[in-house]
């Protein structure tokens, strides 16, 4: 304990997460999720780190989801179900997440038979059963089958190869980008969407047994998403800026921020920080809203711009006049994208500094 330096002591910028937010964060979708009867599997992409996969775990997690062979290596320490939600082409991917370690049921998203077939043979050579759950696309246009007889196809050739066995269908609604009160629509059309697909599967025989979705902007609302049996959160163990804009968390529900020191003052009506794009991630929401961030406690003040080591607070909307030397957390427009800039993380609870995890699956 001695080697963890107090909060004031932290060379910035420094990524910190308030402990008992994130606890709250947790505790939150583990309620949700066991109220409405669904699986959580959250997606450690978010936080990249073993130790608080094993957090979600304990409490409750079925498994986690991953993004990455990388993910998927470091994960496996705590995980014994792990969903790689990406699918693994090429030889070099496949045959790295083949070699995790026995005790882990694998399962991945695909949405080809090019993918899936050298997945399978691979799989029957190392002796090993992957499942697969049949990626679709409800309206984000990014992968996954767009009609529901493509997902018959590849569900039908799932239960033809040794090697694998047929999960279920997943999607990502991605695409759903409203606030969480003005949702509805864009939800009611997922769920027609979803209902083709599963119309098509039963007309040939086929029954899934997981139908995987969610995301943290729709957390709140997913029980809305009919079929539905698991969810994917993965922002939402930390939430950020876009997430409290879209509504799905408040402020105070911001359990990351990236902890820098004012170094400049000099230009009237703004701020310079010592965190910029190589801290906090250059991401933009879209939508009309500007900035890459805002203070934690302060969100009318906004990260206005960007350069790798410099960050620029505008002033405009607040009377706050920090000095050299000040300060602040800021929250990310995307917190993922931040924690994987970062070599480790923070733990904090008031103003100590009582853990340190190392973000061991960064980078790729
Ligand atoms: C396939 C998939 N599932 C789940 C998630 C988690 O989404 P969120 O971070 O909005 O919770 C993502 C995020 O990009 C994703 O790509």
């Amino acid at each position: 304990v001695s080697a963890v330096p107090r909060l004031q002591e932290l060379e910035t910028p420094a990524a910190v997460v308030d402990l008992d937010r994130m606890e709250a964060n947790l505790q939150r979708v583990a309620a949700y999720t066991r109220e409405h009867g669904f699986s959580w599997r959250p997606h450690a992409k978010t936080h990249k780190i073993p130790e608080l996969g094993a957090r979600q775990l304990a409490a409750g997690a079925c498994g986690l989801t991953v993004a990455t062979p990388r993910e998927a290596e470091v994960m496996a320490s705590v995980a014994e179900d792990i969903l790689l939600a990406y699918p693994p082409v090429g030889e070099t991917k496949i045959q790295r997440v083949l070699a995790l370690p026995e005790v882990v049921r694998l399962s991945v998203a695909m949405d080809s038979l090019e993918a899936l077939v050298p997945l399978a043979r691979a799989a029957q050579e190392r002796r090993r059963r992957v499942g697969v759950l049949v990626e679709v696309d409800v309206g984000m246009g990014r992968v996954g089958l767009p009609e529901p007889p493509q997902a018959v196809e590849i569900a039908v050739r799932v239960a033809d190869l040794p090697g694998v066995e047929l999960d279920g269908l997943l999607f990502f609604p991605g695409h759903v980008r409203e606030p969480l009160g003005r949702q509805g629509p864009a939800l009611a059309a997922v769920s027609r969407r979803l209902a083709g697909f599963l119309e098509a599967l039963e007309g040939a025989g086929i029954a899934p047994r997981v139908v995987s979705g969610g995301s943290t902007p729709t957390l709140w609302r997913c029980h809305e998403m009919t079929g539905l049996t698991e969810v994917r959160p993965g922002t939402n163990l930390f939430n950020d800026r876009t997430t409290a804009l879209f509504e799905a968390c408040g402020w105070e529900d911001c359990a990351y921020s990236v902890l820098a020191t004012v170094v400049s003052t000099a230009v009237p009506g703004q701020v310079v920080v010592d965190a910029g794009s190589k801290a906090l991630a250059r991401e933009e929401i879209g939508g009309g809203i500007a900035g890459f961030g805002s203070v934690l406690d302060r969100p009318e003040v906004v990260v206005t711009g960007l350069s790798e080591e410099h960050g620029t607070l505008g002033l405009e909307a607040t009377d706050w006049r920090p000095q050299v030397g000040e300060r602040v957390r800021l929250v990310p427009n995307h917190v993922c994208v931040s924690v994987n800039l970062q070599e480790r993380l923070w733990g904090v609870r008031d103003d100590e500094v009582v853990e340190c995890w190392e973000v061991a699956a960064r980078g790729r």
